[in-house]
């Protein structure tokens, strides 16, 4: 690795900027610490233990996961307070029920009477509880019970009066904030979601159910917080610790903060239909966010009038967005660089990440995989 720089690496290669990564975790961290509100980073989008470390601040504790192999893996390199922010699916419940008996903090999240009758089944060793967040849907419209039906509050109620269960808060994901457009509209999804949330919890006071925390969080929504968020107990954001194309379109973050790019090489040419192809398709970059960017299903690093128009496995056919391709340009074997649209998703395609300072290889981080 000594002495390797990123353009000498085989592509295509999935290339992570340290000193970027470093920044976009102190200043999320810095963000929080200031109003007040604990970060929990979610580690779905890189699943390495390395970044946790930063993202973490070094602690190693206090962390979200989306699937039960990062809980896992997280626990065996040390991490602790890990919360499975996921509505635990049925047939993963005894290994949880193991997991909270080994750690000092593990959270499971529910948004069904189904799922908290089976938690009620295995009661757990040791004289430990479930910590169960109840999983709240304020208008994002995927996991969770209605903010504003009834049903919200009764299950949070049957949470709380259960025994070996504690309800020990209502998550929500904000994810509509992924249809947004600039930092204002960001910010107003937020309030929104902020003023649900807090306006759930005064509810749950008011029926008796004092100390549950609130724990809200999107990559937009947490680079451009608003003020009422510092009454949060907890953030979960993920993305922003690389940033991507799809975080400039919505307006959560700049070009200079997006710490990840795809290395991928010119491997023909084809004038008969204005194109060349590349040695990068969906296997090294994912299909997200097809029809999404002007440029296709990547930015093309220095190359505004270039579109990454098709993908096959392994081959990315590009061609200018007008006029005709200068070849000179672009030699068979010249390397071109690509904003991924969605990281998290380019991310899952490499089985391998090149940390780099500058352009020189530092590192090799190993993410987990599964479920
Ligand atoms: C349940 C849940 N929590 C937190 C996050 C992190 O949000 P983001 O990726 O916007 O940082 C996600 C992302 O998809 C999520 O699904």
């Amino acid at each position: 690795m000594e002495d390797t720089l990123v353009s000498d690496l085989c592509t295509p290669v999935f290339i992570v900027d340290l000193q970027k990564v470093k920044q976009n975790a102190q200043a999320m961290l810095e963000r929080f610490q200031q109003m007040g509100v604990q970060l929990r980073p979610h580690m779905k989008t890189h699943k390495t233990v390395e970044c946790g470390e930063i993202m973490t601040g070094g602690s190693r504790r206090c962390i979200a996961v989306s699937t039960l192999a990062e809980a896992a893996f997280y626990a065996e390199h040390g991490f602790d307070d890990i919360l499975y922010a996921y509505p635990i699916p049925l047939d993963k419940v005894e290994r949880c029920a193991q997991l909270s008996e080994e750690l000092v903090l593990f959270h499971v999240l529910i948004d069904s009477r189904v799922a908290l009758q089976q938690l009620r089944t295995r009661p757990l060793k040791g004289g430990k509880v479930w910590r169960v967040w109840l999983k709240l849907d304020c208008d994002n419209g995927r996991a969770g019970v209605p903010h504003s039906e009834p049903a919200a509050l009764l299950l949070a109620q049957d949470i709380f009066q259960s025994e070996g269960v504690e309800l020990t808060g209502i998550y929500v994901h904000c994810g509509n904030t992924y249809s947004c457009s600039g930092e204002e509209h960001i910010k107003a999804i937020a309030q929104k979601t902020t003023t649900f949330i807090l306006h759930f919890m005064e509810k749950m006071k008011a029926a008796g159910m004092d100390g549950p925390k609130s724990s809200i969080g999107s990559t937009p929504s947490c680079s451009h917080p608003v003020q009422d968020m510092a009454q949060l107990s907890e953030v979960h954001p993920g993305n922003y610790i690389f940033y991507d194309a799809q975080q400039m379109k919505i307006g959560s973050c700049k070009l200079e903060q997006v710490a990840v790019r795809v290395l991928t090489r010119v491997i023909g040419h084809y004038p008969s239909r204005n194109q060349l192809l590349v040695d990068c398709g969906w296997a090294g970059l994912s299909h997200d966010g097809g029809g999404c960017l002007p440029t296709g299903y990547a930015i093309i690093e220095g190359h505004p009038n270039l579109r990454l128009l098709s993908m096959t496995q392994e081959h990315g056919r590009v061609e200018p967005i007008s006029g005709n391709l200068d070849y000179k340009k672009f030699p068979i074997g010249a390397m071109l660089c690509l904003i991924p649209y969605h990281a998290c998703a380019t991310a899952m395609m490499h089985a391998i990440f090149f940390v780099h300072s500058e352009g020189k290889v530092v590192d090799k981080w190993t993410p987990t995989r599964g479920w």
